[in-house]
Parts: structure tokens; sequence; C-alpha cells
């Protein structure tokens, strides 16, 4: 079974996409990760993201894992990348990096291996309308941008970072309307998708109510 979670963002959707995977025994995919570990690698080995040929070795020798070293981590070639992978430059350029159409197809055909035959929960931008169209469940989060400005505040604050709000509410907007604005799969509620505004509930209530919807369905 596959579980779509996409969203923009601080919508919320890592940490409850981490949580409904527990809890129903699923495995948990961050397809954002993997598009990080790209731009983290493009910055390492100092690739012109617009050299087709550069791109297309660099995407041909990546290989990425999820394993479980207490937390879950995403490995990309043997080596953990997680905490690297939240930095401000990877940041500052995982938008432009997830824009290529090459980059784009070698990690959704990535992601749907990684995700076949298995009960699997992604989350994304693009899992409910291009990666699975056809998922079990899609829900998408959306949340009001000074509580996501937030909830990353706190989050960069707990790794020792200090940042505005102000800035990191321009930074999440100017990201969103990249995304949502690229030509190549933009971020965009699919349809079919449940949409739940995080706004205000707390991360036990937005994983029980995708449970509740989920459960419904396996019982
Ligand atoms: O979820 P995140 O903020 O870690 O994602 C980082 C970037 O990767 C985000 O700005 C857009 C891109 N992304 C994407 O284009 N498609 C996905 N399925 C997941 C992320």
């Amino acid at each position: 079974m596959v579980i779509a979670i996409d969203g923009p963002a601080g919508s919320g959707k890592s940490t409850t996409a981490k949580n409904v995977a527990e809890k129903l025994g699923f495995i948990h995919i961050n397809t954002g990760a993997m598009y990080r570990g790209i731009a983290l690698k493009c910055i390492q080995e100092d690739v012109d993201m617009e050299d087709a040929a550069q791109l297309n070795h660099l995407l041909a020798c990546t290989k990425f894992e999820f394993a479980a070293e207490g937390e879950l981590a995403l490995f990309m070639d043997g080596v953990d990348i997680s905490s690297e992978i939240t930095s401000v430059e990877v940041t500052d350029v995982v938008s432009q990096v997830s824009a290529i159409s090459q980059v784009r197809e070698k990690l959704v055909q990535y992601q749907r291996k990684m995700a076949e035959g298995l009960n699997v929960v992604l989350e994304g931008r693009d899992i409910g309308t291009v990666v699975f169209p056809n998922a079990h469940h899609k829900f998408f989060l959306v949340a009001d941008i000074h509580e996501r400005a937030r909830r990353r505040k706190k989050e960069m604050e707990a790794k020792g970072e200090v940042v505005s709000l102000e800035e990191l509410a321009e930074e999440m907007l100017e990201r969103d309307r990249k995304d949502s604005t690229r030509k190549h799969s933009p971020l965009k509620k699919a349809e079919d998708a449940v949409e739940i505004d995080t706004t205000g509930i707390s991360i036990e209530e937005q994983v029980n109510r995708i449970v509740e919807i989920v459960n419904k369905t396996i019982k």
C-alpha cells in the first residue's frame, strides 16, 4: 500500500509521515531528502547544474538508502547525510536542483523502485500527482506561514542555528513559489487528495486523522 503525503515546506509532512509510518509499521521515504542529497553532492563536487553530462554522471553514480540508526537516516553512497542536507547552503539551492527534469526523472524512477511491493509512506511535493498517481491514500498538508516559520525556527534552534522568523518565512514563501511554478511536476494538490490544515493542531492529531482514514481501508 502507498500513502502519499504532499505539501509545502514546514507543513508538517516529515514528522507526520514518520509517525504515521511508525504507527502502521510502514516504511517511510522522505523524497525531499533525496533532492537535498543531490543538491549536496552538486555542491561537494562542484558540479555545474546546467551541464547535462556532468549532472547525468552524478545521477548515475548516486545510491540512496534509508536505514534506521536510532532515527531513520538517509545514506548517500554509504554515508549518512541526514544532518548535512538540512544546512542553509543545501536549502538555498535545492529548489533549483529539483526543477531540473533530468534530476526529477531519475529520482522518481528511484522512488518507485524503492517502494515496489512494500507498504510505504512517501512524502514530498509530487507523490500523489506524479510518483504514485494511483496511491491508495493521498494527503495534502497545509499550514499558515507564520506557524510554518515558527516550526522551522524551533528545528533550527535545536541544531544551534539562529535565524529570524521573518527571514524563515520569506525563504519558505520563495521556495514554495519556485516549487509550485516550476515546469516539471510542480507542487500541487492532487484532485483526490484529502487536505489537512495543520495550523493549530498537534502532531498527534494530524497523525491520528491519517491513521484513522487508512485503517478504515485496511480492516
Ligand atoms: O521537503 P523538503 O523541504 O526537504 O524538500 C526540499 C526540496 O525538494 C523542496 O524545496 C522541493 C523539492 N522536492 C521536490 O521537488 N519534490 C519532492 N517530491 C520532494 C521535494
